[in-house]
């Protein structure tokens, strides 16, 4: 049995950093529906009884399943975002930026990474830190798309989907971009997924 996630956040506690109608819209409308579709297209079949992860390994690159993978990994990767975030603007402990320090050189180097392959993912889609044989990487994928179903780990996620940012920031996938990158994310979420 899936259950939609209950976050820990309320939207008032981004307040002057992520809109209530941007949170709303977000999270009660847009996750809220690929949940709700994920749970009408798995109905009565025998993906109702795995894992969301299991689903999304089990449709991935199967034509006639592009709907349940779609849904399925929408619904994963907005999990993930969401912890992704934290209302209370945290730091990277020692150990973790360490282990930033050891693959992108300075934290700075790595903030800066990660906004440009965001703002290089042309159209919709997310980027990831992700753990690849033991090293930290940033890579983006497309649309739905997302690492789990290629066996990869992922560390953090930002949606860069226009609904993502397009009330509160309009077009500037930057803006939002250098919002969330420094102010938002949620390293303590990081280092848990590293460790
Ligand atoms: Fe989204």
């Amino acid at each position: 049995m899936l259950n939609f996630l209950n976050l820990p956040f309320l939207a008032q506690d981004f307040s002057g950093k992520i809109s209530s109608e941007t949170f709303d819209f977000h999270y009660g409308k847009h996750h809220r529906a690929y949940f709700d579709n994920l749970l009408k297209l798995i109905s009565g079949t025998d993906l109702e009884n795995y894992s969301l992860e299991e689903i999304i390994k089990k449709s991935f690159s199967q034509d006639n399943l592009r709907a349940v993978f779609n849904n399925s990994a929408q619904v994963f990767n907005h999990d993930f975002y969401w912890q992704s975030l934290t209302p209370k603007k945290k730091e990277p402990s020692k150990f973790l930026l360490k282990k930033i320090i050891a693959n992108f050189s300075s934290l700075d180097n790595f903030k800066g990474n990660l906004k440009k392959v965001a703002l290089g993912q042309f159209g919709s889609g997310w980027v990831w830190v992700i753990l690849d044989k033991g090293e930290i990487k940033i890579i983006s994928t497309s649309n739905a798309d997302t690492p789990i179903a290629y066996g990869i780990k992922p560390l953090l996620t930002i949606d860069v989907w226009e609904h993502a940012y397009y009330i509160d920031h309009r077009n500037n996938r930057a803006g939002y971009l250098d919002l969330v990158i420094n102010d938002l994310i949620n390293w303590d979420f990081f280092e848990d997924n590293l460790k």
